[in-house]
């Protein structure tokens, strides 16, 4: 079971600064990574999925620090690194190599001024895995075909504006894929995209993994996304994983009243609502002294407990996990 572990992120704890106020919006989250699988990161805008994501690679805004937890890699021959304990020039050394990751806007990641196939290229020459230009160039070129682009080694010269919103995910992906990293974290990479794209985009990342034998961090706001392309999922509100459970038994059993509502809700793929309407109400502003559910207000099952005292995750059944008074019964 171990050699099969990447990631195991526990206790993770983000806290943004408001003025004088300190609150926390990633609230002691463990998450498990296994190799070779996608896992997913599911919940409404501003539950604190982006910050999770970020506090991976240390590159939280400067407003938000990673204030406990540890981030457990484990390495190729075995050693454990603590990513969390890292400084500044030791988690580079892993970024790009061991773990990319690619965003919703690649524009905001491409610079419009350098050819694509140079931006790719200075990845190799970043973590020096290439020195000979000719082979960078060709392994840029290899990289560009596999991710779909149409006759890479023309693309190549191309800039970022001359290519599609589908075509510059692809090349982000191919500069994520470049320096063969073990984890792929995914920020929400098609939610720009129109429908068909983004099928076709999540097919792509779901073959890459398989192929080159790499996890995927998928984070998402839409089911739609999960069922397609998730082994596993994490459901998340306001900081704190709700439910996490195999995508197939999410789907058919899903028992938080929250997870319940996201899938009563599944947008269709080419929307991206802000809110989702059949669950009542939005996302409340809570002082940090509040020790209920972060779910309660909006909850039709909510009871009395709920008010005052967080759930702990139960179990329901092998990997499947929820944090809910009401949900499935039996000891929490
Ligand atoms: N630029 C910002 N300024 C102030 N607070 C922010 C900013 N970005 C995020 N936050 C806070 O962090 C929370 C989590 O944000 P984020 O991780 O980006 O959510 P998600 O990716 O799930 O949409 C937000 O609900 C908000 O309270
Ligand atoms: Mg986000």
């Amino acid at each position: 079971m171990n050699e099969d572990k990447l990631l195991e992120i526990r206790d993770l704890t983000v806290s943004i600064k408001q003025g004088k106020e300190t609150s926390d919006v990633v609230k002691g989250i463990d998450i498990d990574i296994p190799r070779r699988r996608v896992v997913g990161l599911v919940g409404e805008s501003g539950c604190g999925k982006s910050m999770t994501a970020k506090s991976i690679n240390h590159i939280l805004p400067p407003f938000a620090q990673l204030t406990k937890g540890k981030m457990i890699w484990h390495g190729n021959s075995g050693e454990l690194i603590d990513l969390a304990a890292l400084n500044e020039k030791e988690i580079r050394k892993h970024c790009g190599t061991d773990i990319a990751m690619i965003f919703q806007e690649p524009m905001t990641s491409l610079n419009p001024m350098v050819r694509i196939g140079d931006q790719i290229k200075e990845v190799l020459k970043i973590h020096e895995l290439e020195k000979n230009p000719e082979k960078a160039k060709a392994r840029v070129i290899e990289m560009l075909d596999a991710v779909g682009i149409p006759d890479p080694a023309v693309r190549y010269k191309a800039f970022p504006h001359e290519l599609s919103g589908g075509q510059r995910q692809r090349v982000m992906i191919a500069m994520a894929m470049i320096g063969s990293p073990k984890l792929l974290i995914a920020d929400e990479p098609t939610t720009a995209l129109d429908v068909t794209t983004q099928a076709q985009i999540l097919e792509l990342i779901r073959n890459m993994c398989e192929e080159r034998e790499m996890s995927a961090l998928m984070i998402t706001h839409n089911m739609g996304v999960v069922s397609a392309i998730c082994d596993y999922v994490y459901v998340m509100y306001l900081g704190t994983i709700m439910e996490q459970a195999p995508a197939k038994e999410l789907f058919e059993n899903p028992m938080h009243p929250y997870t319940r509502g996201l899938l009563s809700s599944i947008p269709r793929i080419d929307e991206n609502p802000e809110f989702l309407e059949t669950i009542p109400g939005t996302i409340p502003i809570r002082k940090s002294t509040f020790r209920g559910c972060e779910f309660c207000l909006r909850c039709s099952d909510d009871i009395q407990k709920c008010f005052y005292e967080q759930a702990k995750l139960k179990k329901i059944s092998e990997g499947h996990y929820v944090r809910c008074h009401t949900a499935g019964g039996g000891e929490e």
